[in-house]
């Protein structure tokens, strides 16, 4: 009778055997992909690859082992990342139609509930696209308002660099708020004033759903599991209500003295907007989804923008000798004295050059948001089936050998012609392309010009003693380059 407890115990062995086979007969069932679906690396079971490094570099390694169309499985979503111009090219802009919506995954939905631009698709991501897109156009070209707010803003930007004497500082936080500012003269009508300050904290320190991709992983895996447990999604959700609700009180005070014929701002012409958009419920003119808008302008215009302008002093302080060349056009075309107005960029071809060499080795926004096919879909040979989340990699193009002289060189001359003048490249994808690309270019692009041209002209950059510009690793500056010091000495 020894032997009882023996076979009982093998009795539950086997049946915990069972269920694990059986579990993970299921898993193998429900993750087999379709026939000639693009390969990739080995996943765990349930989990997929949901441990995978999702930045350019881990792609990049992943890639030069199965190829530019490789697929990753995360829980039970398949998604299918594209590198390099040629098919990047053809996902965002020549078959582009069919890869324009977001998935609105669990997280995306509690907190954004669908509102906003990035995170929105379908018939309301086009509406609030393009009524957004045509203001911030208006608002880039009319009567040259934003021309004279950056203006104003280039003289402030330069005394908080002259306040630091020449000693080592960051320059992170003066250029985000600057940067802020334009965007809030834009929405709200002015400058941030000290009233501002909470928003402000919340909206540079907080981090959003777009650069905590291994917790949206999980979560979108698992929501029903992650939802039960603190993380930090459950701060991501709780700062952009507080976002949102600061924005809501400024809607709030904007409707107290609206005015229908004179609209001061992004804010006054969204309301008249929600007035007369009320019958067309699906197009969604609501205040919850212009405060979902206000964070989006800020939040992405905001960190893309003051990232590129830290980058760009940093290769001025690794590169003086283009540093040298730069001030020189500026001395030439616009002189010490006069300031630098958008006029002055067709005769600055050497600075536009820089800036946009400075766009592609920084590599701000190196991966696209996911996007879900809408229908099936051959690229490359491979299958595609609808409803696949595919991401590009934008890093891949800027970098495609194919397109670029010196892939991986910091070289201004990429975007100069024989003639030393300005040349347009293809393959700049650095804003995206094709109908879901940067809202904010333009604004961008101006912002950029006039900031980096008022600062050159006062300043030369240079490294605290004994400290050199990490630049050689894009992660690696990314995470540190918040606190990267550097000297602004007065020409
Ligand atoms: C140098 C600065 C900037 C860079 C490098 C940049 C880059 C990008 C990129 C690559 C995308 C496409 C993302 C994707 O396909 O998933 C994007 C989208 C977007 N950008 Fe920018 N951006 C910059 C500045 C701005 C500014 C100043 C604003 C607004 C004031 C802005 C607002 C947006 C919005 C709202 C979207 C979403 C568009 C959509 O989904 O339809 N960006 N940006």
């Amino acid at each position: 009778m020894l032997w009882m407890p023996l076979l009982n115990a093998l009795d539950v062995k086997s049946c915990l055997g069972l269920l694990l086979i059986s579990l993970l007969a299921f898993d193998f069932w429900r993750s087999k992909n379709a026939p000639n679906f693009p390969p990739g690396p080995w996943g765990f079971p349930f989990l997929g690859n949901v441990f995978f490094g999702f930045d350019c570099r881990a792609m990049d390694e992943v890639a030069a082992k199965f190829g530019n169309i490789f697929s990753l499985r995360v829980g039970y979503d398949k998604i299918v990342l594209v590198s390099g111009y040629e098919w990047v090219k053809e996902v965002l802009v020549t078959q582009g139609d069919y890869f324009l919506d977001r998935l609105i995954s669990p997280p995306i939905k509690d907190v954004f509930k669908g509102n906003g631009i990035s995170l929105s698709s379908g018939y309301k991501w086009r509406k609030q696209r393009h009524f957004t897109a045509f203001h911030l156009k208006a608002f880039a070209e009319g009567k040259n308002a934003l021309e004279t707010h950056i203006q104003q803003e280039c003289i402030y930007l330069c005394q908080s660099f002259e306040e630091q004497q020449g000693s080592p500082f960051s320059p992170h936080d003066i250029l985000n708020s600057a940067t802020a500012n334009i965007i809030g003269c834009f929405v709200l009508g002015k400058r941030f004033d000290d009233n501002f300050t909470d928003f402000q904290n919340l909206l540079f320190n907080s981090d959003t759903f777009l650069e905590n991709i291994p917790q949206i992983q999980i979560y979108n895996a698992f929501p029903w599991l992650v939802k039960r447990f603190y993380g930090p999604h459950k701060t991501i959700l709780a700062n952009y209500t507080k976002l949102t609700a600061f924005i809501k009180k400024q809607i709030e005070k904007h409707k107290k003295d609206w005015d229908p014929f004179d609209y001061r701002d992004f804010i006054d012409t969204y309301i008249g907007e929600i007035d007369k958009r009320r019958k067309d419920t699906e197009a969604a003119f609501t205040v919850d989804n212009l405060a979902c808008i206000t964070v989006d302008l800020f939040k992405t215009g905001t960190q893309n923008t003051t990232d590129t302008l830290q980058w760009a002093l940093l290769l001025m302080i690794k590169y003086p000798d283009v540093q040298k060349k730069v001030q020189d056009e500026i001395d030439c075309v616009i002189g010490k004295w006069h300031q630098p107005c958008l006029a002055d960029r067709a005769s600055m071809p050497y600075t536009d050059a820089v800036l946009h060499e400075t766009q592609r080795v920084g590599n701000i926004f190196s991966l696209t948001a996911p996007r879900l096919t809408s229908r099936d879909y051959a690229l490359a040979g491979y299958f595609i089936p609808k409803g696949t989340l595919v991401i590009c990699n934008l890093s891949s193009v800027l970098k495609d050998s194919l397109q670029w002289e010196k892939p991986d060189q910091f070289y201004p001359e990429h975007f100069l012609d024989d003639q030393r003048n300005f040349k347009k490249r293809e393959a700049f994808y650095t804003f995206s392309a094709g109908k879901r690309s940067c809202v904010g270019e333009q604004l961008a692009r101006n912002i950029l010009f006039l900031f980096f041209t008022s600062l050159l002209q006062k300043f030369s950059f240079s490294a605290p003693e004994g400290l050199e510009p990490r630049l050689e690793d894009q992660e690696q500056v990314k995470t540190s380059h918040k606190s990267s010091q550097m000297c602004a000495s007065l020409r």
